[in-house]
């Protein structure tokens, strides 16, 4: 088991390799998103029970709605009934569902079922499990610049008020601590436009493991990984160490 100590507060995943996964096997694409939906719950469960306080989970990017209709309906309908298959899971276990991206370009099944299970799970205060649905981090900086731009032009903010936390305080992970780890599986070595802000000083971890075959013991191997790093921010590693020695 990972040190309880040295825990990451906030991990990111981007799920890749469902697609590679099935072909593997001779089967349709769906198969993987599927078997996919199995990790995602196996996840889930290992950052509840670590204590971890956030997972961001990157399931549809604002790039894939160009994938072929039939397969962005798939992931549309696998979404929803993942959605009501958890949500008396997610209240017995204090999770708390939020979402980032543009939820408003879903289709209006999904985005009712992801509202409700919202605003049920609010007041959990376990796992907060983020979604990033129709995301993608060029278009949030743009929607955030966008606001603060207007807000400036309408003269209730000075420019020079703009600062990194009333920037990061616009973005859709507002309130949410920057991910202290981002693993990736799949193993493309790549963000694919993901937190491009958030991610500024993460721990990277890139697998080849495909998603649908990635479970606990990988999720605790990247966590095992993650506790061997020294993060220096800038500082030389004597530092860092004399500081923990205080
Ligand atoms: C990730 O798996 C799931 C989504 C992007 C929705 P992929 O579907 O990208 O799988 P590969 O990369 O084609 O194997
Ligand atoms: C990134 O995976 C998006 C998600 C996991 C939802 P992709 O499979 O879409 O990424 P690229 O296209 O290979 O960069
Ligand atoms: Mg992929």
């Amino acid at each position: 088991m990972p040190d309880q100590s040295r825990l990451p507060r906030h991990v990111a995943i981007i799920m890749d390799g469902n697609g590679r996964w099935a072909r593997q096997q001779g089967n349709p694409r769906i198969i993987g998103h599927q078997a996919g939906v199995r990790s995602v719950q196996e996840v889930v469960k290992c950052a509840r029970e670590l204590g971890i306080k956030a997972l961001t989970l990157y399931a549809f990017s604002t790039e894939n709605w160009q994938r072929p209709g039939s397969e962005v309906e798939n992931l549309m309908g696998l979404l929803q009934t993942y959605l009501e298959s958890q949500l008396d899971k997610m209240l017995q276990n204090q999770v708390q569902l939020r979402t980032c991206g543009r939820i408003e370009r879903l289709p209006p099944k999904v985005r009712q079922i992801l509202e409700r299970t919202m605003a049920k799970t609010a007041a959990n205060d376990g796992l907060i499990l983020n979604l990033a649905l129709s995301y993608g981090s060029r278009d949030e900086i743009l929607r955030a610049t966008r606001h603060l731009a207007l807000e400036a032009a309408q003269g209730r903010l000075q420019p020079e008020e703009i600062t990194e936390e009333l920037f990061g305080a616009q973005l859709d992970t507002s309130g949410l601590p920057d991910p202290d780890l981002m693993i990736r599986t799949g193993g493309e070595a790549r963000l694919s436009n993901f937190l491009l802000w958030q991610l500024s000083y993460s721990e990277l971890y890139f697998t080849r493991v495909l998603w649908p075959d990635f479970g606990r013991e990988d999720f605790l191997a990247a966590i095992g990984d993650y506790q061997q790093r020294q993060r220096r921010f800038g500082r030389t590693g004597e530092q860092i160490s004399d500081r923990e020695q205080e």
